[in-house]
């Protein structure tokens, strides 16, 4: 298995830059690779602006991760890694999914109601997470690296606002995509957890009893 966790750290500074000709190419391909990633499968029509699918991705391409990575930096004061992870990639997308769950009905107690969405709800992320996953592994699979973060601050409210994503939805995913030979220094980090798995959570059952 070929994927892993690529973070790339650049300078908000002096952020990395990839030679034009090569951006438009690698531009194309993450294009590509967002577009096969919606044949994750879904279990139920979300039905927003009529659109069955449950979840959205956001793109924005290097010069926009840079700007706003910028003003989350200087404006905002973020002294997260989340400015330098804009300013180190070649693009990132911002997956986000659709919940159901009324805040209405939680207010009221409506049980019936919320019982049916929490559980259509766990299947709108449940087919988000396959369809990050696909972007992940389409995206190894062409040659560039990945790194799939919770998002911190990218999926606070203010940061909604800056790019016009609808308050409705809900940040699953920002997945930063690292573009090859860029220029400019960077720090890169792997993932934490990498070195913790094994296949110990694999289990072959059998009718208990026999
Ligand atoms: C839903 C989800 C959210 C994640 N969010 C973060 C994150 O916010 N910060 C982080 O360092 N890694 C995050 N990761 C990546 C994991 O840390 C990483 O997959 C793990 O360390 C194993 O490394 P590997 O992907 O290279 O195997 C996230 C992964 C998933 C699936």
């Amino acid at each position: 298995m070929r994927r892993r966790t690529e973070k790339i750290l650049g300078d908000v500074d002096a952020p990395v830059q990839t030679p034009d000709s090569q951006r438009t190419q690698f531009d194309a391909v993450v294009r590509k690779c967002v577009l096969d990633a919606g044949w994750a499968p879904f279990h139920f029509v979300r039905g927003i602006d009529d659109l069955a699918e449950p979840w959205r991705a956001h793109i924005l391409w290097q010069d926009q991760a840079q700007a706003l990575g910028k003003v989350l930096k200087h404006q905002h004061g973020d002294a997260t890694k989340v400015p330098p992870l804009l300013c180190g990639c070649g693009a990132v997308v911002l997956v986000t999914w659709l919940p159901e769950c009324d805040p209405l009905a939680l207010q009221n107690g409506d049980c019936a109601s919320i019982q049916k969405s929490a559980a259509r709800d766990e299947e709108h992320l449940a087919a988000t997470g396959a369809m990050v996953q696909n972007l992940l592994l389409l995206l190894t699979a062409a040659g560039m690296g990945t790194y799939w973060s919770s998002g911190g601050n990218l999926g606070k409210p203010v940061v909604f606002d800056l790019l016009g994503i609808p308050a409705s939805e809900r940040l699953i995913a920002a997945v930063f995509v690292d573009y090859a030979d860029t220029q400019g220094e960077v720090t890169k980090k792997p993932g934490a957890h990498r070195d913790k798995r094994g296949s110990d959570w694999i289990r072959e059952v059998s009718l208990q009893g026999d």
